[in-house]
């Protein structure tokens, strides 16, 4: 679609108003922080892991996104991308959700082991979705070894899902053995010490399987209840584990609270899981249009779609409190992203790789602020997925790679990660927006804030096709904002994006704000997201 048309269109068909503005006033917006009492450590810690990852057998994302081969001409260490390493390590990923997605729920760990060129060729979950002439014979180069050492070099924690759908109990607790015994105890740990494991991987992150309502097994929630417990009853406890249990289809017209309801029920009188995963797609799939064309109805339609995450948080949340009122099951919202028709492939075989631009930017920050305001129900999240599949940070090919606007993201909310959440007022008005349904109401701005020792960090997001936001961000108890700067991601564009061409055409800049006794002062733009960082003295 051409961009011009685009901007007339969206002219038109975005009708925004803050719903009940008032007379003119000094800022849109006056945030409210509360920083309670800081030298007490108020505020739950926003754990780095909400920042998350997430690489599948699939399409282009392990093979040509992270493993090219040792003997590959494009930079690699021990044959993973050094590109892909470099930019992970520099936002701080701080953990790896691997083999899959519905893949880890057929795949077998042991083809993934020893040496390479006697590893089996087997089938992959995904060939029913490959293109005609196109083949995903999964080769085995990239197993459990190969995982672990780029969680190695990236300093990412581990977090490994089981295949429950057609897999056993037993071959579950072997692969956790061979990962986390000390070699010399059981015949497997040697095994694993002769395959180049030196120390016990020690992974305590573990999923019971996933979406075991679908590609995991089409079960219900009882069903799934009884073989969770066969799977973790016997697990080989090295290192205290982290157990992950599937959740809901969170993006369901109804949320999927059922199969919350059905797990819990079925649960009672044993161990709760630790992690209750939830996935929540925007999922654009039944629109015509792809990632890099869209309307102003289209653009609103993916953010408030996006927003009902924070329901379907509260939702399940309010639901598995009803069966453990002390919470001791978090949510590990371990896939999230907008996926759109396909259409906007970087090539035919990299299912389900799609065009990024500012409006999934966008997005991004409007969940993390979501994540960051819910912290303490959220033990982890994994965007799906890092490299060439749907919400993706990375687009790779061959010696070609792309950090999307969706990565510049990721690096704007690095502040929030270990640090102290901050609750804030947030009054902003609704505004009235034309999405894909007609009217609709929408947050006219998104906000979230945290505390690092005196460094205050607060970011902002202006969903608006047409209008800039004048935001006072109110310090309370008499202190001071010092050192204030800002860091804006936006485009004059709603459609730019970041290609193998253009790989700068989206990216961070400085952005003026005023820091003045208690407050702090800014212009946000339009469809623009901010991170504003001051010294509160
Ligand atoms: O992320 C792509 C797929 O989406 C995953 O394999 C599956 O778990 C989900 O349906």
């Amino acid at each position: 679609m051409d961009r011009r048309t685009f901007l007339k269109t969206g002219t038109a068909a975005a009708v925004i108003t803050l719903a009940g503005r008032g007379p003119a006033r000094a800022a849109d917006a006056e945030i409210e922080l509360s920083l309670g009492d800081l030298s007490a450590g108020a505020g739950t810690v926003i754990s780095p892991h909400l920042y998350g990852h997430f690489i599948e057998h699939l399409g282009g994302v392990i093979y040509d996104g992270v493993w090219v081969g040792g003997n590959s001409s494009i930079p690699n260490v021990n044959g993973i991308r050094k590109q892909f390493i470099d930019d992970m390590k520099r936002i701080g990923a701080p953990n790896l959700r691997w083999p899959g997605g519905c893949f880890a729920d057929g795949y077998h760990w042991r083809d993934g082991i020893g040496r390479s060129s006697s590893r089996p060729r087997t089938y992959n979950f995904w060939q029913r979705r490959m293109p005609a002439g196109t083949d995903a014979t999964e080769t085995n180069q990239f197993g459990i070894h190969e995982f672990m050492d780029l969680c190695h070099q990236i300093g990412a924690v581990p977090y490994v899902a089981a295949n429950v759908g057609s897999g056993t109990p037993s071959e579950f607790h072997d692969w956790v053995a061979y990962c986390n015994a000390p070699a010399g105890t059981l015949s497997l740990a040697d095994e694993g010490a002769a395959n180049g494991e030196k120390q016990p991987f020690g992974i305590s992150y573990w999923g019971v399987g996933n979406e075991s309502w679908g590609c995991g097994g089409t079960m219900r929630p009882q069903e799934y209840a009884t073989l969770y417990r066969k799977f973790v009853t016997q697990f080989p406890s090295y290192v205290e584990p982290f157990l992950v249990a599937t959740g809901p289809r969170g993006h369901s017209a109804d949320g999927d609270i059922g199969w919350t309801t059905g797990f819990f029920e079925s649960m009672r009188g044993f161990d709760p899981p630790n992690g209750f995963s939830l996935h929540f797609y925007t999922d654009l799939r039944q629109n015509p249009l792809k990632g890099g064309e869209f309307k102003a109805a289209e653009w609103y339609e993916v953010l408030l779609r996006g927003a009902r995450i924070e329901k379907v948080i509260e939702d399940h949340w309010a639901e598995m409190g009803k069966f453990d009122s002390a919470h001791r099951t978090k949510l590990v919202i371990d896939e999230w992203g907008v996926w759109y028709a396909p259409g906007s492939e970087i090539a035919p075989a990299y299912i389900l790789s799609e065009t990024i631009t500012l409006r999934d930017a966008v997005h991004t920050g409007m969940t993390f602020d979501i994540f960051n305001r819910h912290a303490e129900k959220i033990a982890m999240a994994n965007v799906a997925q890092s490299v060439n599949c749907i919400h993706s940070l990375f687009l790779a090919k061959g010696d070609k790679f792309v950090r999307t606007p969706v990565y510049h993201v990721f690096d704007l909310y690095r502040p929030h990660m270990g640090a102290r959440q901050v609750a804030l007022g947030n009054p902003a008005q609704e505004m009235n927006v034309s999405a894909l349904a007609g009217p609709a109401k929408l947050p006219a701005l998104s906000a979230s804030a945290s505390m690092r020792e005196r460094r205050l960090a607060v970011t902002l997001t202006n969903p608006s096709l047409d209008t800039d936001m004048a935001v006072r961000i109110r310090i309370p108890n008499g202190a001071n904002a010092k050192e204030a700067r800002g860091t804006i991601l936006t485009h004059h564009d709603v459609l730019a994006g970041n290609s193998f061409r253009d790989p700068e055409e989206v990216r961070l800049a400085a952005h003026a704000i005023r820091a003045g006794g208690d407050s702090i002062s800014l212009n946000l733009p339009k469809h623009s997201v901010l991170l504003v960082e001051a010294e509160i003295g």
